[in-house]
């Protein structure tokens, strides 16, 4: 069963046409890839999906309900959690607070629920910080707890990214471009857990510019190219596909051979 569709969705940046009539369908429990060129819309599909930018035409159901046009708190509290292309974590607080902030989401309590609170309050808090700090160990990286994010390698600060994304327990995530300037080691560390992850039950969809990755990981990968869908189905299918290898995979085999 597919999580998340989407049905003829379309985004048009004033005159640009960004996404194009894109119907694709993501199955729930796989990791499933969305590659294409730069500039083929990948990253407006997943602003789209998470409420950031509205659809100019077309739907999105999440389990068969439509959340385009809901505001992205809203979408997140329905289960969908994303970490961005560009890693964004707030660099005046620590590491187990950065990770704090995406629990209040799944609280309810929105962006202002993260201030600090009097009374009846501290037990939560407490109760949060202890969850946090449960994940921050399954994903290696307890004892960066007090730190702040500037003292982090890069690659631990996208592991805190995905631990803030990971803290609301989503059913969907959406990782734009989690391996991009990690070091080969940290690349297979990002990509043990995701399959952990999968392995757990949860949905992700990823986008990846390396295609020995993609082709390891995915269940099923959907092609963009020019804000249109090109194509869909198996990592066989889509290496086997003579329109994703014009579109595609020749520019990055080429890449590949230099
Ligand atoms: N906020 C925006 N305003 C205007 N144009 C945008 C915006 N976001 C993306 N675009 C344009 O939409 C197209 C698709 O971009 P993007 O989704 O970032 O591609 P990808 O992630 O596949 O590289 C590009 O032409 C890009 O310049
Ligand atoms: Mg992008």
């Amino acid at each position: 069963m597919d999580v998340l569709t989407l049905d003829n969705v379309s985004k048009d940046f004033g005159g640009l046409h960004a996404l194009r009539d894109v119907t694709c369908g993501i199955p729930e429990g796989t990791i499933t890839s969305l590659i294409g060129p730069n500039g083929a819309g990948k990253s407006t599909l997943t602003s789209l999906i998470c409420g950031i930018h509205k659809t100019s035409h077309g739907r999105i159901l999440l389990r068969g309900k439509a959340i385009q046009g809901l505001p992205a708190h809203v979408i997140k509290r329905l289960g969908v959690a994303r970490t961005f292309q560009i890693v964004q974590l707030f660099s005046n607080m620590t590491v187990l607070e950065n990770v704090q902030i995406g629990a209040h989401v799944k609280y309810g309590d929105g962006w202002l629920g993260a201030l600090p609170r009097p009374g009846a309050a501290d037990h939560r808090e407490k109760e949060i910080a202890d969850r946090c700090m449960e994940l921050l160990r399954f994903l290696d990286i307890d004892s960066y707890a007090d730190s702040m994010p500037s003292d982090l390698s890069f690659g631990h600060q996208r592991t805190v990214e995905l631990a803030r994304a990971l803290v609301a327990e989503p059913e969907v995530l959406i990782m734009d471009e989690p391996c991009s300037g990690l070091a080969p080691g940290e690349v297979e560390h990002q990509l043990r857990i995701i399959d952990e992850l999968r392995g757990r039950g949860v949905t992700i969809l990823f986008i990846e510019h390396n295609m020995s990755v993609v082709m390891e990981i995915s269940d099923k990968i959907i092609v963009l190219n020019y804000g249109q869908k090109i194509a869909e189905g198996s990592p066989q299918e889509i290496m086997d596909n003579p329109q994703v290898i014009e579109a595609y995979l020749g520019e990055e085999m080429k890449h590949a051979s230099r």
